[in-house]
C-alpha cells in the first residue's frame, strides 16, 4: 500500500512535501466547507484537511475526492504538507496540517464500545473484552513501545556480555515448593501430568552443569496464585544464570543490566554501583523487604523506652518501633486512625497507638500511661516537633510490628503525595533469610530450595534451620520486588540437607529432584543467577501501577480473559481422551 510517511514523524521540515499516508480517523469535524480529520497510526496523530469549497470563489475549483468519514474508518490520504496558521500545541505535529487532495476509504468501523484515547472512561473489563481496540489507545501503545524496548535492551546487553539466549520446556514435571501450579494432562500417559513452570529454574542450572556458563531466556511462567495488581498467572521474566561468579560480581553486571535499560528506555542514567540494603536493615528501617526509600518516616526503635511501662503490652512487647510523620497531627482525623489500625491489624497486630504533639505537649488517649520519663524520652528519641503525629506499634514479633509500620508509612506517602511521578529508586536487598514459616506453620524456602545458605550459618542447618541466612538478592524499585536471585548450591550433601531440613523423605527428593540431585555428582560449577519481572519492570518504567497495563492481553482478577473467555469448558470428548473425569462445574457465566 502507498505510504510515504508515519503521521507522527511529520514536521515543519516537511512543509510543501506532497505525501500518502494512511491510518485509522481519530476525530472528525465537519465544518461545510472545511472537513477536519485526526489521522492516527501507531507514531501519532496529524490533521488533514479536506478543502469541499474554493477559498476565493475560483470556478476552476474541484473539491478533493472524500468519502464520508466516521470514527475509527481506516483511510488513505494523499496530501501536501502546509503550516498552521494557528499551532495546536496539544499535538506533537501541531504546527503542520495535511491539506488533502485525495481521501481514500480502505475499511468502515462501526461505533466503538470505547473511547479511543488516552482518557477513556470505560471499565477495565471492558478494555479486556475489546483489548484490540483499547490496544489503539496511544497511551496503551507508548507502554507496549516501553516493554518492547525494555526487551530489546537487555537482548543486547546480555549479547554483549557473552550470555546465550536458550529455551527450555514449556511441558514440564511438577515439583513442590513454590505456587500451585498449572497442570497440563497427558493423553498418551493416562493419570500423568505435565506441568507449566513457574520459571525455569531447574532447567537454568542444568545448563551450568552442562557448561553454557551464561545463559538467559525472556521466559513465560506459569502460578496458580490469588492475582493482585503487580501479579499475572502467565508473566514474563528475563531468566539470567552465570558460573564462576561471586554475588557481587553477579550484582554488578546485572545493575549493568538495569543501567543500559534505564538509558535506553528513559535516558536515565543510573547511579552505579546500586545501593545494597540488609534485609535486617530493610526490615527494621524501614517495615518491608522492598522498601521505597523516596520518602522519609522511616521506623525508629522505642523498645528500650518502655521496659518499665503502665501499659502493660508495651511492658511485655519485644519490640515497639515508631513512625513520626511531621505537620500533620492537627489535620488528622478519627477516621485516618481508624484506617491505621486496620492496616496493624493484617499484620497481626491489635492496634497502633497514635499520639499528637499539640501545644508543645503529647496528646492522645495514650498518654495515661506515660510516665514524664517516658514522654521526655520520646521527645528525645524521636526530635518532636509541634504538630508531629506519632504512631508508635508494639507486638512480641518485631516483623509483624515493623511490616506494619511499613504498611503505615507507605499510607502517608501515598495520602499526602509524596511520591514524584517520574521517579525511580533503585537498590539491591540482599542477605535474605534462607527459609520461613508458612501460614500453616511449616519450614518452607524464602526465595526457593536451591539458594545457597551463608558458609558460616551451615552448622544451624541442623540446629536452628529459621536463623540461617541466604545468599539471595532482590533487586527494588520504588517499593516493587523488580525480580530476585541467588546464588546456588552446588555440593550434591548440601542440596540434599535442605531438602530434608524442608521435611522430604529420601522417596521424595529421589521422585521430585533424583534427575537434579544427581547432575551433581558430576561437575557442578559455582553458579548463581537472578529473574527480572519484565512485566513489573514495563509497569514501572510506564508510570502505572496495573500490570495488566503492560500486558497485551492479561486476565482479570477473576483470573479470566475477558476477550477470549478463557478458561472455558471442553467437549466430553476431549477430557474422555484425557482419562479425565469433571467432579464439579462451575456454571458459565
Ligand atoms: P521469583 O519467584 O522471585 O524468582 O520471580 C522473579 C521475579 O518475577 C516477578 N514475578 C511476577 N511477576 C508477575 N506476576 C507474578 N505472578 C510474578 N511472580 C514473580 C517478580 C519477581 O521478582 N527462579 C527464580 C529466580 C532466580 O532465582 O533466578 C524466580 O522465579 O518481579
Amino acid at each position: 500500500m502507498e505510504r510515504t510517511h508515519f503521521n507522527g514523524t511529520l514536521t515543519k521540515e516537511n512543509i510543501g512535501q506532497d505525501v500518502v499516508l494512511v491510518g485509522w480517523v481519530s476525530k472528525w469535524r465537519n465544518l461545510g466547507s472545511l472537513l477536519f480529520i485526526d489521522l492516527r497510526d501507531r507514531s501519532g496523530i496529524i490533521q488533514v484537511v479536506v478543502r469541499r469549497a474554493s477559498e476565493n470563489n475560483d470556478p476552476s475549483f474541484q473539491a478533493p475526492e472524500c468519502p464520508d468519514v466516521r470514527n475509527e474508518y481506516v483511510v488513505q490520504v494523499f496530501g501536501k504538507v502546509e503550516a498552521k496558521a494557528v499551532e495546536n500545541k496539544a499535538l506533537k505535529t501541531g504546527a503542520i496540517e495535511v491539506v488533502a487532495s485525495k481521501v481514500v476509504l480502505i475499511n468502515k468501523a462501526q461505533t466503538t464500545p470505547l473511547i479511543i484515547d488516552d482518557e477513556t472512561d470505560a471499565l477495565e473489563d471492558v478494555r479486556l473484552k475489546y483489548r484490540y481496540l483499547d490496544l489503539r489507545r496511544p497511551v496503551m501503545q507508548e507502554r507496549l513501545i516501553t516493554r518492547a524496548k525494555i526487551v530489546k535492551a537487555f537482548h543486547e546487553y546480555l549479547d554483549e556480555n557473552g550470555f546465550l539466549e536458550i529455551e527450555t520446556p514449556l511441558l514440564t514435571l511438577s515439583t513442590p515448593g513454590g505456587a500451585r501450579d498449572f497442570l497440563v494432562p497427558s493423553r498418551v500417559h493416562p493419570g500423568h501430568f505435565y506441568a507449566l513452570p513457574q520459571s525455569p529454574q531447574i532447567f537454568k542450572q542444568l545448563f551450568m552443569i552442562g557448561g553454557l556458563e551464561r545463559y538467559y531466556q525472556i521466559a513465560r511462567c506459569f502460578r496458580d496464585e490469588d492475582l493482585r495488581a503487580d501479579r499475572q498467572p502467565d508473566f514474563t521474566q528475563v531468566d539470567i544464570e552465570m558460573s564462576f561468579l561471586d554475588q557481587d560480581q553477579v550484582l554488578t553486571l546485572m545493575e549493568g543490566a538495569l543501567a543500559k535499560v534505564f538509558k535506553t528506555v528513559k535516558g536515565i542514567d543510573l547511579k552505579l554501583p546500586l545501593r545494597r540494603l540488609e534485609y535486617l536493615e530493610a526490615v527494621n528501617r524501614y517495615g518491608s523487604d522492598k522498601p521505597d526509600t523516596r520518602y522519609g518516616f522511616e521506623l525508629q526503635d522505642v523498645h528500650p523506652l518502655f521496659t518499665e511501662s503502665a501499659f502493660e503490652a508495651f511492658k511485655t512487647a519485644s519490640s515497639i518501633k515508631a513512625v513520626v510523620v511531621p505537620g500533620i497531627a492537627k489535620a488528622t482525623s478519627r477516621k485516618v486512625l481508624d484506617e491505621l489500625n486496620l492496616i496493624a491489624r493484617k499484620y497481626h497486630l491489635k492496634g497502633v497507638t497514635p499520639l499528637k504533639v499539640e501545644g508543645g505537649v503529647l496528646t492522645g488517649s495514650f498518654t495515661k500511661f506515660l510516665s514524664e520519663k517516658e514522654t521526655q524520652g520520646l521527645f528525645k528519641a524521636l526530635s518532636l516537633k509541634e504538630d508531629d503525629l506519632v504512631i508508635l506499634a508494639g507486638g512480641s514479633d518485631n516483623t509483624d510490628v515493623c511490616f506494619a509500620l511499613g504498611a503505615i508509612r507507605i499510607y502517608f506517602a501515598k495520602s499526602l503525595n509524596l511520591i514524584k511521578p517520574n521517579t525511580f529508586d533503585l537498590l539491591w536487598v540482599v542477605h535474605f533469610p534462607l527459609f520461613e514459616i508458612n501460614d500453616a506453620g511449616k519450614l518452607v524456602s524464602a526465595h526457593h530450595q536451591f539458594t545457597r545458605p551463608c558458609q558460616e550459618d551451615l552448622p544451624l542447618l541442623d540446629s536452628d534451620p529459621i536463623k540461617v541466612f541466604a545468599q539471595a538478592f532482590d533487586i527494588v524499585i520504588n517499593g516493587y520486588e523488580a525480580g530476585g536471585g541467588s546464588m546456588r548450591i552446588y555440593d550434591h550433601d548440601v542440596q540434599y540437607k535442605i531438602f530434608e531440613v524442608l521435611g522430604m523423605s529420601e522417596e521424595d527428593i529421589k521422585k521430585q529432584f533424583g534427575f537434579f540431585i544427581d547432575a551433581f555428582n558430576y561437575g557442578t560449577p559455582p553458579h548463581g543467577g537472578l529473574a527480572f519481572g519484565l512485566d513489573r519492570l514495563a509497569m514501572i518504567l510506564s508510570g502505572t501501577d496495573n500490570i495488566r497495563d503492560v500486558i497485551a492481553f492479561p486476565k482479570n482478577l477473576a483470573s479470566v480473559c475477558p476477550l477470549t473467555k478463557a478458561p472455558g469448558t471442553v467437549e466430553p470428548k476431549q477430557t474422555e481422551e484425557l482419562s479425565i473425569a469433571i467432579t464439579k462445574m462451575e456454571k458459565d457465566s
